[in-house]
């Protein structure tokens, strides 16, 4: 059984619990991250501190804690967990305000609700997806306008993953004027004569840490990069595509809507993205 953290408190996860009258439960009030655990070693955690400060100002949200006393516990959760791949889920809530309110509790008067809990995962390099690589749908990108804060309002996101399974795929591509924004839950790529593309950063997508990292990796590597807009159709003809997040890494794309890029195959350039960058974040991990 975990161990899980809520408010201060470490507790088995079947005893942890938070009120039915907090926000995040009755109006999505949350925002969250995901940190990578490789070797027991928290990937990128500077930029997962950092994006979750940013959402928490961008929703006036109080901190629930600073960015080293994060540090300390999300070590501490790994190591109570003996935590050696995974990753750590934090969640930040505006709190229990003892009822229902539309309008913001005074900060003074409610605590945020800090919950942080762990997942065990496969070695990254024993990933029968990355082998094989994800087919991927395209659906509509109805979501609100503010994707750059990491909210828990996933509702679209996991209907998003489960047209995807109906229709035999793995998941789904949001499109906004006939343009790819990102995945459910991770950013979308696509390779054309060696060249890298990624959507620019700005409110439509979520500034994905993973997505930092390998434009950083990419530039040492001598690739080049052109972060901009790309339609569905160019992707299509793309030589190869892929996705990044916190949980899949660097994960090829080998179909989408049907059709397949690079024959059916991971591609070369997305393989070696994804070696390069396990072997950067077992070297930074801290
Ligand atoms: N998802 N875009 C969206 C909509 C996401 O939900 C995520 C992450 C990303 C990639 O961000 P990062 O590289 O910082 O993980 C992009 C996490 C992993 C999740 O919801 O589980």
């Amino acid at each position: 059984m975990r161990t899980v953290y809520v408010n201060g408190q470490w507790l088995p996860e079947d005893q942890a619990t938070v009120s039915v009258f907090d926000r995040g439960f009755l109006m999505a009030d949350g925002v969250y991250e995901v940190t990578t655990v490789i070797d027991g070693k928290l990937v990128d955690f500077q930029g997962h501190v950092a994006r979750l400060e940013r959402s928490l100002a961008e929703l006036d949200m109080p901190s629930p804690a600073k960015a080293d006393e994060l540090l300390a516990l999300h070590r501490e959760i790994v190591a109570r967990n003996g935590v050696v791949q995974g990753r750590v889920y934090l969640q930040v809530t505006r709190g229990n305000p003892g009822d229902r309110d539309f309008t913001f509790p005074d900060p003074a008067k409610t605590a945020p609700t800090l919950v942080m809990f762990t997942q065990m995962a496969a070695a990254p390099e024993d990933s029968a997806e990355a082998k094989r690589g994800l087919k991927v749908i395209a659906i509509p990108d109805i979501r609100w306008h503010r994707r750059d804060i990491k909210t828990v309002q996933l509702l679209y996101p996991s209907m998003g993953k489960m047209m995807a399974k109906k229709a035999g795929a793995d998941d789904a591509w949001f499109i906004e004027d006939g343009l790819v924004t990102e995945g459910t839950s991770n950013n979308a790529w696509i390779v054309r004569g060696g060249k890298l593309v990624t959507r620019g950063l700005s409110h439509d997508i979520l500034h994905g840490i993973t997505r930092a990292a390998v434009l950083r990796y990419a530039a040492e590597a001598q690739l080049q990069v052109e972060e901009r807009s790309f339609t569905l159709t160019e992707a299509q003809a793309a030589d190869e595509a892929f996705v990044t997040s916190a949980s899949a890494f660097v994960m090829p794309v080998v179909e989408i809507d049907g059709v397949p890029l690079c024959g059916g195959r991971p591609g070369p350039v997305a393989t070696r993205l994804r070696e390069i960058y396990l072997e950067e974040s077992r070297k930074t991990a801290i």
